[in-house]
């Protein structure tokens, strides 16, 4: 099985991780440090901008995308707790809430 490349554009770090690991989780291995709150895609602390191709997450599931509607951020933006690699590489872009 192949990693994924998730790459911190922000921070400059880059980790790899298996399909199936969140965002959050690859924040945390590559020492990035995300604000979060319920961590279950409901809050949308930690909603921000992700660059990947279409195939290189999971599609959001709910809640996440109710979440991100209800935001106004349902293109181009992610829950980083909920949002999943699938493969390839995702480039996150900082936090939407700010941006
Ligand atoms: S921490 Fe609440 S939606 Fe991710």
């Amino acid at each position: 099985m192949d990693l994924v490349e998730v790459a911190f554009v922000a921070s400059g770090k880059t980790v790899f991780v298996q399909p199936g690991t969140t965002l959050l989780a690859a924040a945390g291995l590559a020492g990035v440090e995300v604000t979060t709150g319920c961590t279950r895609g409901m809050c949308g602390t930690d909603a921000a901008h992700v660059a990947a191709p279409a195939d290189a997450l999971e599609p959001a599931g709910e809640p996440e995308r109710g979440t991100l509607d209800r935001m106004g951020l349902a293109h181009g933006c992610r829950l980083l707790c909920s949002a999943r690699v699938r493969r390839g590489r995702v480039e996150v872009h900082g936090d939407a809430l700010l941006d």
